[in-house]
């Protein structure tokens, strides 16, 4: 169907609607291969020529891609940007060239009329979720948790690490006692689960894990495992994202609650880029997705079903 779609709108104006680079970060997790799979099959049921490029979870190659997209001459660019600082010279570039920028899930600190507008979640709702979660589900008395944060100095790490802050804030028996990176990957996440574990002398101490994404949670729950202990039950696990491996972790009670996530921003994204380039409508500076949470007491295998062909 997309495929006919496609071929029908550059057939019926002999061109493609319109020529779009898209600077991705990499694929670091389950979540960031589903948005690149669904970003290009947005593209391709609009007839938009996609011109994608995979960073490598590097600045300097996301910054190079998007000189090559103003070279190009392309009708806009979408950024997933890694980080959320260093981007001014080259967005200015891109606004010297007339070539608007829609940053797709993260977020940069550079000034907003360096792009057209930013298409993701409430980074900081996305925490503040996880940590009210915690706050009614926690069992009695003192919990000490660990805290797995995403790839150093990007907007979703700096945003959820706050927001489950303000989560728990005012619960004084909730205390983080060991946080770090695990750099949103399911390796880094295991990892970094065994030197908690390690260094917290084994499981008994620590309530609560949470992770700044669902990959991280994943490769943690095997680190978990393998120390014997149980997760989801000796250790709550709460994190971010609804890819469908954590509703078969939740479905088999080894994890307990997820932030959902929606790789689809492009659709979005590429409705604002229409009517702007299109009609001259500029669109609102932030196109918000949604946040649902999901936890064990909702049907994980009919979400797990939802997800499953969505090309995480
Ligand atoms: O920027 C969004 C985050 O990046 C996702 O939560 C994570 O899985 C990804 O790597």
């Amino acid at each position: 169907e997309y495929v006919l779609g496609a071929a029908f709108a550059v057939l019926s104006t002999g061109a493609p609607a319109q020529t779009i680079g898209f600077s991705q970060i990499g694929s670091e997790s389950g979540w960031r291969a589903a948005e690149t799979t669904v970003t290009q099959q947005e593209a391709e049921k609009r007839g938009i020529d996609l011109r994608f490029s995979d960073a490598q979870q590097r600045q300097e190659n996301q910054i190079a891609a998007i000189r090559s997209y103003v070279a190009q001459g392309v009708d806009a660019i979408l950024l997933a940007p890694v980080v959320a600082t260093g981007w001014d010279s080259v967005l200015e570039e891109a606004k010297e060239a007339e070539i608007p920028v829609v940053l797709l899930d993260r977020r940069v600190d550079s000034s907003e009329d360096l792009y057209l507008t930013a298409v993701g979640s409430d980074l900081v709702h996305e925490g503040e979720v996880a940590g009210q979660w915690l706050v009614d589900n926690k069992p009695e008395g003192e919990c000490r948790v660990v805290e797995l944060q995403g790839t150093t100095g990007s907007s979703p790490a700096i945003d959820r690490a706050t927001g489950f802050r303000t989560g728990i804030e005012g619960s004084d028996d909730i205390e983080i006692v060991r946080s770090q990176t695990g750099d949103f990957t399911r390796s880094g996440g295991k990892e970094v689960m065994e030197s908690f574990l390690q260094a917290e002398g084994g499981g008994d101490n620590i309530c609560a894990l949470y992770a700044h994404n669902d990959d991280m949670a994943l490769g943690a729950i095997q680190a978990i495992k393998e120390a014997g202990i149980d997760p989801g039950d000796d250790i709550l696990i709460v994190s971010i994202d609804a890819v469908p491996d954590i509703f078969l972790a939740i479905a088999e009670g080894d994890a307990n609650a997820t932030v959902e996530l929606t790789p689809n921003m492009a659709g979005p994204a590429f409705d604002a880029l229409d009517a702007y380039l299109t009609d001259g409508v500029a669109p609102t500076k932030f196109i918000q997705t949604e946040s649902a949470l999901y936890t064990q007491g909702d049907d994980p295998m009919a979400e797990y079903e939802a997800r499953k062909d969505l090309g995480y």
